[in-house]
């Protein structure tokens, strides 16, 4: 009896396996004589026509099954059942039901977390690692381990430092975020036409970056902003990946924005992503948001309410069962027509078919040649290295000249103590899927130097000294200390807010007793996604130098090891301001107002002026360098749409967006970027503009363009810099109308300024 159920097991796990081994057509098998004859999969056809086709042939019962998730199978038409949920923030992931590791798929190149890529200031390093992540992806899918739909990037601005989630998104740079979506989504969806080589989905719209702070939840806020905000500042990351990154989804959030759930507002979904932007992809809601909408915010009195809301507004697709169980119902009681979901399914099917999911077998298609040899590949995980490198981020380096880079002659021993010293998982952040393979710090020190280790802390939360008399003692032993602090999911994660920006428990005691019992140099290295406040740090001459590392990645510690012994030299940049821990005191999470107002202070760099730990934009070198401004014009001409060349005056001082010619509209400046010093190195020009009038409308200062340049010891380069007029050059009014202020604008690239005046193309009708 027991045999028989072994060798039943036996059976199963072969089946199971080879189930693995390739993918069988999702639908449209050249096998399945019967059904491969449709229309709708007949390569040669337009896809509008193939997806009408096949929406012609579907019940309502089969249409509203596929209104989910977890799409049901039709096997009348020989189409499976599909899972929509992967991610692929930072690597592929098996944090979404739609991908799992396991048989020939270990586990996938686990970059370093957003936050840090993003410090690279490095844009096609974005991308890159966005080819990489999907060509991962499609050797998961080929291999029947992964799926096609990934709901990444994450690209919410983050506004708040104590957000959990703010190590998933490129930071507080509305410019910087929207270039990294593009980036990014440009890198995972490849750049073939129509064809889709995976489908990313820019997440969470819109005003979402609150997760569970001082009793407040995301399933229950309602985020109160200004339509001037949602255009300035929360608008751009999605608007640039919509239109620029060309993204094939993009994601509604849990909370409210000014009393409506996102995911019911047709102002926003049907309006601005489908309407303004002309989003070609779906609209998901974020996990059973739809759900959350009705049973925890009561925002409809029945399902079937909140179900027609949703998909009246725009949503395609519900993460989560609930308009699987409640569209039907809707339809029969008038609130809603079966021609409503006829659209929301037109814009799903056709990502899958620009995805390939209805030619056939994968393995007779343009990616079909990916398998598992492609995934965890030495090139791959070489990237996840470089990346780390690039974003690694020298905030301060004195002493007795600077203390970076260790030499590995006069310091052949080194103390590692701290929390962060050794950890793996720590380092991936989240989001993460299964690395391939970690190197931590300690052992990244140790291809340096003779390390003697010492945790100092059982674990982040450091409650007790019971390990300070060992780390100290280490210290005192060793030519040089590195003590790796700073945070894990444990302190800041999804549905975990931060209540402060200090370092938690007892770290900043253990740091302080193990700098002044040092027998060297102490080198203070941080993990963490948000901003810490570590002025204790900052000013104490016995820590002398700061790293921040984020969270680097699968071989975050060979990187980290590489910047403190000199092979590396650092070039990454703050995305995000630093802010002391005073900042908080009287600001609650809950306001979303960027711009300081009579009793709160502003939010980023933009609109806050107070004192600051390290700003944003904020990263040195183990080079010097300066830049100079050799060329830019002193005049540009905004050309204006043809009804409007009669009134160039009508809006006061300044154009409206919509009434100029934006195409190709830009500004071009030439930077020399030189190299004083006697290292090679990647400098970051930040381009930020100050525009004229300011007052009421604009930040203080903001970025327009970045452009990342490599300089040799030594030498001078020149770089082109392009500013897009309308989009960078551009402020929002109280209004929400964005427009382009005429008149000087100041350029400014570190200490070099640069005006330029705007004028309208028709200069004679302005009148002040
Ligand atoms: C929100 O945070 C509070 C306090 O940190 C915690 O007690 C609560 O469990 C959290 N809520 C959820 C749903 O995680
Ligand atoms: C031009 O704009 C001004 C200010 O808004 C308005 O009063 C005037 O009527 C406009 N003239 C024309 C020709 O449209
Ligand atoms: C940007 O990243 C790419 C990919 O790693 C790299 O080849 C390039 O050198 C980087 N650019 C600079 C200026 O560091």
């Amino acid at each position: 009896m027991e045999t028989t159920i072994f060798i039943f097991l036996l059976f199963l796990g072969i089946v199971l396996i080879s189930h693995v081994e390739a993918r069988a057509p999702f639908a449209c098998n050249p096998k399945h004589s019967g059904t491969r004859g449709y229309p709708f999969c007949n390569t040669k056809l337009p896809v509008a026509d193939r997806v009408k086709d096949l929406i012609g042939r579907l019940t309502l019962q089969e249409k509203v099954a596929l209104l989910v998730d977890n799409a049901a199978a039709i096997p009348r038409l020989g189409i499976q059942d599909y899972e929509w949920w992967s991610e692929a923030l930072h690597g592929v992931s098996d944090v979404g039901p739609g991908t799992k590791f396991g048989g020939r798929f270990r586990g996938a190149t686990s970059f370093p977390q957003v936050i840090t890529t993003a410090s690279s200031f490095n844009a096609s390093l974005w991308e890159e690692i966005g080819r990489v992540v999907s060509d991962e992806a499609r050797a998961m899918y080929n291999g029947g381990a992964g799926g096609l739909t990934y709901w990444s990037p994450n690209v919410n601005i983050l506004r708040d430092p104590r957000w959990g989630r703010g190590q998933e998104t490129p930071g507080e740079d509305p410019m910087l975020a929207g270039k990294y979506a593009a980036m990014y989504v440009r890198g995972l969806q490849g750049t073939d036409g129509e064809r889709l080589k995976v489908a990313a989905s820019c997440k969470h719209y819109t005003a979402y970056d609150l997760d569970n702070w001082s009793g407040v939840d995301r399933f229950h806020f309602n985020a109160q902003v200004t339509k001037q905000d949602i255009v300035d500042t929360f608008d751009v990351p999605f608007r640039e990946c919509v239109m620029e990154g060309k993204v094939a989804s993009v994601m509604c959030s849990y909370n409210q924005v000014n009393g409506i759930p996102t995911c019911a507002d047709p102002r926003l979904l049907r309006g601005t992503i489908r309407g303004a932007w002309r989003l070609n992809g779906y609209i998901v809601s974020d996990c059973d948001s739809v759900g959350v909408f009705y049973s925890n915010q009561h925002y409809t009195s029945t399902p079937e309410e909140a179900a027609a809301d949703a998909i009246k507004a725009g949503l395609d697709l519900d993460c989560g069962p609930f308009l699987g169980i409640h569209t039907e119902e809707a339809i029969k009681k008038g609130l809603l027509t079966e021609a409503d979901v006829d659209s929301a399914l037109t814009n799903t099917l056709t990502v899958q078919m620009r995805l390939g999911m209805f030619d056939g077998p994968p393995s007779a298609q343009p990616y079909g040649h990916l398998g598992p040899a492609d995934v965890c590949s030495p090139a791959h995980q070489d990237l996840a290295l470089e990346a780390a490198r690039q974003g690694i981020v020298l905030l301060k380096n004195h002493g007795d000249g600077p203390t970076l880079p260790l030499s590995r002659i006069r310091h052949r021993t080194v103390a590692v103590i701290g929390p962060n010293s050794d950890v793996t998982v720590t380092m991936i952040g989240n989001y993460a899927g299964i690395a391939c393979g970690y190197t931590t710090p300690v052992q990244g020190i140790e291809r340096y130097a003779k390390v003697i280790h010492q945790e100092g802390c059982a674990n982040v939360g450091c409650n007790d000294d019971r390990q300070f008399g060992a780390a100290v003692t280490a210290a005192a032993q060793a030519d040089a200390t590195i003590l790796v602090m700073g945070l894990d999911q444990s302190i800041e994660a999804e549905f975990r807010d931060r209540t402060g920006l200090l370092l938690p428990g007892r770290q900043q005691e253990l740091v302080s007793k193990v700098a002044a019992a040092s027998r060297g140099p102490t080198v203070l290295v941080l993990m963490s996604g948000g901003p810490v406040d570590v002025s204790f740090a900052k000013n104490d001459p016995r820590v002398s130098a700061i790293v921040w590392a984020g969270y680097p990645g699968q071989a975050g510690g060979q990187a980290i090891a590489d910047v403190l012994f000199g092979t590396t030299n650092p070039g990454g940049k703050l995305p995000m301001t630093w802010y002391p821990q005073e900042y908080l005191e009287n600001l609650p999470m809950t306001n979303m107002a960027m711009r300081s107002g009579k009793d709160y202070p502003g939010r980023t760099y933009r609109f806050y002026e107070g004192p600051v730990v390290y700003p944003f934009g904020y990263g040195l070198s183990y080079t010097h360098f300066t830049h100079t401004i050799a060329d830019a014009p002193l005049e540009v001409v905004v050309p204006l749409d043809g009804h409007r060349r009669t009134n160039a005056s009508a809006d006061g001082k300044a154009i409206r967006v919509t009434h100029a010619r934006c195409n190709q509209l830009s500004l071009s400046v030439q930077v020399d970027v030189k190299n004083h010093g006697a290292r090679d190195g990647a400098h970051t020009i930040l381009v930020y503009s100050r525009p004229p009038g300011g007052g009421q409308w604009a930040p203080r200062k903001q970025l327009v363009a970045f452009e990342k340049v490599h300089v040799p010891a030594g030498s001078q380069q020149r770089v082109s810099v392009h500013i897009h007029v309308c989009k960078y050059l551009s402020v929002v009014d109280k209004s929400g109308i964005r427009r382009i202020p005429l008149g000087d604008h100041s350029i400014h690239i570190g200490a070099a300024i640069h005006s330029v005046s705007l004028k309208p193309q028709t200069l004679g009708v302005i009148k002040s």
